[in-house]
Order: structure tokens, then sequence, then C-alpha cells
């Protein structure tokens, strides 16, 4: 693999503060600095802080935000910035997960400006895409996930090259997060295939330095088939990544 592994737990409305500190003293106990992967744990708003706090030294565990506004301030009631998550301790941004599309109705317009804010904040976006179970089966994967992919890189095309390319991607079918099914190692490299090539097209060469992650039910049993499938370069994990044991484990693929 040329790009180094990107490890990410997405905790989703999970571990408010007291808990996020128990997770954090749990995992940095049983985690050891290891400088060949990215390490990033995606705490609720309301944990960012606590959490980084409790990390207090651990700059091998990166913390994120999983979801941000598209403006920089104001009148919008119930959201935060890029920059006031930054301040929290986050330095990566999950922008448009399955569950924002699919549960707040967010837009592919909205992922786009919700990248472009996480780059102008100082975070690095990790633009979530997959297709619903009904797409798959209508054979509209390939054209589901490229349409949200060049709609939230859209976003960021003001940007220098070498800026956009400080990116990631993870590639989430949506009929596998939270049901036990995952894609098959084969299913995640050709899509992930896919997304490269769109990638090169849209970023060009600097498109070779951005991961792509795969989700979707991932756990400590199946995390190194999916890891070893070609083009697969990280995992963003949401159940299995609750449990420090069974995290550190899959951070261990
Ligand atoms: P899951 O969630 O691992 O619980 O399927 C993944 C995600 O939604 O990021």
């Amino acid at each position: 693999m040329l790009r180094r592994p990107v490890f990410a737990a997405n905790w989703k409305m999970n571990y408010g503060p007291t808990d996020a500190r128990a997770f954090a003293a749990a995992f940095a106990a049983r985690w050891t600095p290891r400088a060949d992967r990215t390490v990033i744990v995606f705490p609720p708003a309301l944990s960012l802080s606590t959490l980084a706090h409790a990390l207090g030294g651990r700059t091998d565990i990166a913390i994120g935000v999983q979801n941000i506004w598209t403006e920089a301030k104001g009148a919008f009631t119930g959201e935060s910035s890029a920059a006031m998550a930054h301040d929290a301790g986050a330095r990566y941004a999950l922008v448009g997960h399955s569950e924002r599309r699919h549960v707040f109705g967010e837009t592919d317009a909205q992922t786009a400006k919700k990248c472009l804010a996480a780059a102008r904040g100082g975070l690095v976006p990790i633009l979530c895409v997959g297709e619903l179970l009904e797409q798959r089966e209508a054979g509209a994967t390939e054209a589901v996930v490229l349409r949200q992919l060049r709609a939230g890189l859209a976003g960021l095309a003001e940007l220098a090259p070498d800026v956009m390319s400080a990116m990631a991607i993870a590639y989430e079918p949506v009929w596998a997060i939270g049901t036990g099914r995952t894609a098959t190692p084969s299913d995640a490299s050709a899509v992930h295939a896919a997304i490269r090539t769109a990638l090169v097209e849209r970023v060009t060469d600097a498109a070779n330095d951005i991961p792509i992650l795969y989700g979707g039910s991932v756990n400590a049993g199946n995390a190194a088939s999916l890891l070893a499938a070609e083009n697969v370069d990280g995992l963003l994990v949401g159940g299995a990544s609750l449990d420090a044991e069974s995290w550190a484990a899959i951070c261990d693929t």
C-alpha cells in the first residue's frame, strides 16, 4: 500500500464527556503509538474538547468532528463551525456521512460547501460517499458514488491542488452501515478504483496522496481482509470503535 493507512472511529451520538474521558484512558493505556498509521477518533461535538484534553500528549491519536456547518459564524442555532471545532482540538471533519445525507437531508451542494468550510477552517475533510441498497440493485453504485464525489470536490475546486489533496474519501455503502453486512473486499476494491480514477482526473497527480477509506460494519474480524483489498487505504468504523479493546485491535490491523 502506497499510502499510510488511516483508522477512523466514528462514535456517532455515543459517549458524552464522562464516557469520552473513560475511553481515552482505556485506549491510551492499550494503544502504543505507531508511526506507520493514522488513528483518528470522531466523538460527538460536545465531547471533543474533553477528549482532546484527556488524550493530552498523545499526539499520535488525532481527533475529528462529525459534522460542521458551512459558514464561519452567525445566526445558525445548534451548529458549529470548522474553526470552533479546530479550536476545541479537531484536525479532521467528516463531511456528508450517510446519516447526515439520509437522516438529516444533507444535499450534495451542502457537502461541497462543508468540504470548503472544513479546509478553510484548518480541518482535513473526509468526504463520505455511498449508495443505497436499491441504487446498488439497480446497477447505479458507481454513478451515485461518483456524483457525490464530484459534488464534494467541486467545493474545493478553488483551492490549489496541494491544498485540495489534503483530504480523504470514505466509501460507505449505506446498506452496510450498522447492519452487520459488509461489502466484499472485491466489491469495495472496485468502487475504490473508480473513485481513484475520478480523483486523478479531477485533482491530477496529487490525487494519489488522497486515502480512500472503506466503512460499513467493519469489525476486528473483517478489518484485515478489507484493508488488504486493492485501493483500500483505511477504515471508517462505527459500532466496533466504541470499545477501546476492539478499536485497538482494528487499529493494529
Ligand atoms: P458501522 O458504521 O461501522 O457501525 O457500520 C460506520 C459508519 O457509519 O461510519
